[in-house]
């Protein structure tokens, strides 16, 4: 089987009590994106992780085995918690290619995306914005595209 016939999307989002300084970041997330980039170059993963200031939001894309795999263990890291899985669909391309794991995080250049798209950066994302999730993670990734 290619992998693209066995290529899926698993997005959801999890409540964190990392404490953030003022330009939004905690070196825990340095710490996720630089493991976690590592380990999904080797199991065919790519995707974003937006770190809010109380809670995350992962997109993660790849063979269907290795994605549901890394979920069992993200449900199991004492990192964040109560994670509710949002969307998990079979895909046929992937929307971060270049990227095993990026972040985007709520610093001051970044909050007007969270903000446009109606998100708070302390309230965990409700069932409502299920739909805007992707377009925060891609837009988020648009500006580190250019920042970076
Ligand atoms: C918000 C968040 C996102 C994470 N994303 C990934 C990821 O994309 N890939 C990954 O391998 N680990 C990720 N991790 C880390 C895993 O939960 C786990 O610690 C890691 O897979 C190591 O597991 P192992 O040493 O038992 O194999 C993430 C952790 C957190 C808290």
């Amino acid at each position: 089987m290619s992998e693209d016939a066995d290529l899926i999307r698993l997005t959801y989002v999890s409540a964190h009590e990392l404490p953030t300084d003022a330009s939004g970041f905690n070196m825990a997330f340095a710490d996720i994106e630089q493991v976690a980039s590592k380990a999904n170059a080797g199991a065919g993963i790519t995707g974003f992780l937006v770190c809010a200031r109380r809670w995350f939001a992962q997109v993660i894309e790849g063979p269907s085995a290795a994605i549901d795999a890394l979920y069992a263990k993200l449900g199991a890291d004492p990192r964040h918690h109560s994670l509710r899985l949002v969307e998990r669909a079979v895909i046929t391309r992937r929307h971060f290619p270049d990227w095993h794991l990026a972040l985007g995080y709520a610093a001051p250049s970044t909050s007007m995306v969270f903000a446009v798209l109606d998100f708070s950066i302390d309230e965990i994302p409700g069932p409502d914005a299920d739909d805007r999730l992707l377009d925060l993670a891609t837009d988020l990734a648009a500006i580190k595209r250019v920042v970076t």
